[in-house]
């Protein structure tokens, strides 16, 4: 029914990312498409980004806040360990009482969340779904040379939508879920973890670096670009629809060299996938939403293409959406 997005004001460039670490811009550039991010420089929470983005998703959907009826939260960077960031949501839009879902598919959060909140307004139960993909990356990467491999792929950002029953002729056709747990340990943060005993972080593991995200970059790499073509058409296989039925393709935006790698397996041009990691980098669960709210402002999506939202990341995790815009 809308989308809403909340970024930092702050532009980090490749270039400012030279003060901390050995790069340089254009190493950046060439292997991910990142040109700049937005880094937060005061302290919030994804739930802060978050709260700013479902007031515009839900301005842009023309529905008071007060008339949603259900949260659904992705992120993989939390404003605390427990509770849930939507709950931080939620009080912060003066929503008690009803239910706030936190999604833990990191790049995979926004389409697994839209898959429940599709199932729920389906079934009934909900009227007024709010999913947001929030993200703060920049307060947990090791921006020394150690960990710039990963460090200059994230940006912090929110990007939210308001959801809601329609006549059938418009909304999502179908979600296509999956996951690989065998991979868990290719793109991860390791500590703090319940399951270290007697403490779930210790002075050493924090010197060792270990509560930093860290990647086996190739097989993270080499999986996404087998993974999403793979999904994409699985899901509009199960509409009898073909790749030339699809408007515009919204991938999560990880890297613009797997983007291309996705749309040269599928014999498809580059254009037909929307693309805005140059200005915003990586923002996981936000990453999408994000690229729907640009998209729709540059006029690359119009009420009733058809759209194809596509993810892969930790977990790992992949999946897609068909939607009728
Ligand atoms: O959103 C979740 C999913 N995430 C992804 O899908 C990301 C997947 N992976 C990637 O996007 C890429 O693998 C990276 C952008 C992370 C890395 O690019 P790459 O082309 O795979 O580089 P690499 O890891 O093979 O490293 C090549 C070289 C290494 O140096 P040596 O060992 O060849 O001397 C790295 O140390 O590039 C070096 N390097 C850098 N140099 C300058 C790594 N990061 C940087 C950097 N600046 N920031």
């Amino acid at each position: 029914m809308g989308v809403g997005h909340c970024l930092p004001e702050r532009v980090v460039s490749n270039e400012d990312l030279t003060q901390w670490m050995e790069t340089n811009a254009d190493w950046i550039l060439e292997r991910t498409g990142i040109r700049q991010r937005r880094w937060i420089d005061e302290d919030c929470g994804a739930s802060d980004l978050a709260a700013v983005a479902a007031r515009e998703a839900c301005e842009r959907a023309g529905v008071e806040v007060s008339e949603i009826d259900c949260i659904v939260l992705a992120t993989l960077s939390p404003d605390h360990t427990f509770p849930g960031t939507g709950c931080f949501l939620q009080a912060k839009l003066d929503l008690p009482g009803i239910p706030a879902l936190d999604i833990r598919n990191q790049c995979s959060g926004f389409i697994y969340g839209l898959s429940v909140a599709d199932a729920w307004i389906r079934c009934g139960q909900y009227r007024r779904v709010l999913l947001v993909g929030a993200e703060i990356h920049s307060t947990g990467l090791d921006v020394s040379t150690r960990g710039r491999d990963v460090a200059c792929l994230f940006g912090d950002g929110a990007g939210a939508v308001v959801l809601g029953p329609g006549d059938g002729s418009r909304g999502v056709i179908s979600t296509h879920l999956h996951a690989d747990g065998r991979h868990a340990e290719d793109l991860w943060i390791e500590a703090p973890g319940s399951r270290f005993h007697p403490q779930r972080v210790t002075e050493e593991m924090i010197r060792d670096g270990r509560h930093f995200p860290k990647m086996r970059n190739r097989r993270v790499f080499t999986a996404a670009v087998q993974r999403m073509p793979e999904v994409i058409l699985e899901a509009l296989g199960h509409s009898d629809l073909s790749l030339d039925d699809v408007a515009l393709f919204v991938p999560h935006q990880a890297n613009q060299r797997i983007t291309e790698a996705v749309a040269r397996q599928l014999g498809r041009d580059p254009e037909r996938f929307y693309s805005n990691i140059e200005m915003l980098g990586n923002t996981t669960a936000a990453s999408i939403p994000l690229a729907l709210y640009d998209a729709e402002r540059e006029g690359r999506l119009k009420k009733d293409d058809l759209v194809v939202l596509v993810s892969f990341g930790a977990g790992f995790t992949w999946a897609a959406a068909v939607l009728r815009y």
